[in-house]
């Protein structure tokens, strides 16, 4: 199976896209599990666990979400995981998110988890990493889902804690794919974090790390010069960077762009006025996902969905290679990557066929 033609691509109707974008394999890499913590379910499990919530019920925490930046969402996103005490909340919270995720098609998923905020609370590995990889393999199982686990630091924390969390990790490591940078950028600079990301390369460990979502675009830079990661998460702020968008070009660095999330924190106004086919058009390979889709009213089609109604300029082409970049830049084994590759052409060829 070949990929489309552009000529081909072209001859696709506008209105064809949408059920295009929500019905083709697709793969989700910027999700952190932690983030698909529904009010629903938070509510569910304090009452399981005799949790007190300061919300009358589950509108009055969903009123809550009104954020007004990165720092504003992350205290409740952390406050919200106190919640999650037992192997089975962690198991009813990845494998909530897994059946919400295979219903958008998405046959791969690299999701983030915060070590930090769990073993803070005295929940340590030995609860919740069970529970990930079982619920990991029923996804690979009954789903079809494959999952690779990105174990994600808190950047708001000393680097020491951080060697800590990933020393912790060690016997888990057939399960995890990835180290990840996530939480405060702003006044953590990626510099802070250099011992940590040499010692997963050394684990053999793939790195990603967030920036250039609300800290500047040097970030991102130091994220590929001094951490050596191999995508970026966010990365929109990029764009006031010419040298930067070129460098991001050339190398093909993946971004892994979250629209709803870069909206609800207030880093860009609106859909309309998202960077997104700016990023695209620089040839930049950007990919699209859902960071905390229970925070941010949207996974990943949703936010496929209402970017491209939000912006005229993006059609068939860009909906095809922002579902292709996805699949390219995940970290799953080739052969996977080719299958769900030829899956993908596919459809889009019969859609060329029919238009
Ligand atoms: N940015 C930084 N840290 C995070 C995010 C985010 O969007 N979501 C969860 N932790
Ligand atoms: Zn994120």
């Amino acid at each position: 199976m070949f990929a489309p033609s552009p000529s081909q691509l072209a001859t696709i109707p506008r209105n064809r896209v949408a059920g295009l974008l929500a019905g083709s394999p697709k793969a989700e890499l910027h999700v952190h599990i932690e983030g698909t913590l529904e009010p629903e379910l938070i509510f569910a499990l304090a009452q399981r666990n005799g949790v007190t919530l300061p919300y009358a019920d589950v509108e009055a925490l969903r009123n809550a979400y009104a954020f007004t930046d990165l720092q504003s969402f992350l205290d409740l996103y952390y406050a919200g995981c106190d919640v999650l005490r037992t192997e089975q909340d962690f198991f009813d919270l990845a494998w909530a998110y897994f059946e919400r995720a295979a219903r958008d098609h998405v046959v791969r998923v690299e999701p983030f988890f915060d070590p930090q905020s769990h073993t803070a609370r005295g929940i340590g590995f030995a609860v919740f990493m069970p529970a990930f990889i079982q619920a990991a393999q029923r996804a690979q199982d009954e789903l079809g889902l494959s999952v690779g686990w990105i174990l994600s630091v808190l950047r708001h924390l000393p680097e020491d804690e951080a060697l800590q969390t990933l020393r912790a990790a060690e016997p888990w490591l057939d399960h995890i794919i990835g180290l990840g940078l996530d939480s405060s950028e702003r006044g953590n600079p990626p510099g802070k974090f250099v011992r940590v990301f040499a010692r997963a390369r050394q684990l053999g460990l793939h790195r990603v790390a967030h920036a250039g979502e609300e800290g500047p675009p040097e970030f991102v830079r130091g994220a590929l010069d001094v951490l050596g990661v191999e995508r970026i998460d966010h990365g929109v702020r990029a764009s006031e960077d010419a040298a930067l968008m070129e460098r991001l070009a050339r190398q093909q660095t993946p971004l892994t762009v979250c629209p709803l999330s870069n909206v609800r924190l207030c880093v860009v106004p609106d859909l309309a006025q998202h960077n997104l086919p700016q990023l695209l058009a620089a040839g930049i390979k950007v990919t699209v996902n859902s960071d905390d889709p229970a925070y941010f009213g949207g996974y990943v089609n949703d936010n496929l969905l209402q970017l491209f109604a939000a912006q005229p300029s993006l059609g068939a082409s860009q909906a095809y290679a922002l579902l292709r970049n996805s699949l390219e830049a995940s970290f799953a084994a080739d052969a996977d990557k080719a299958l769900w590759i030829a899956q993908l052409d596919a459809r889009w060829q019969d859609a060329g066929r029919v238009a």
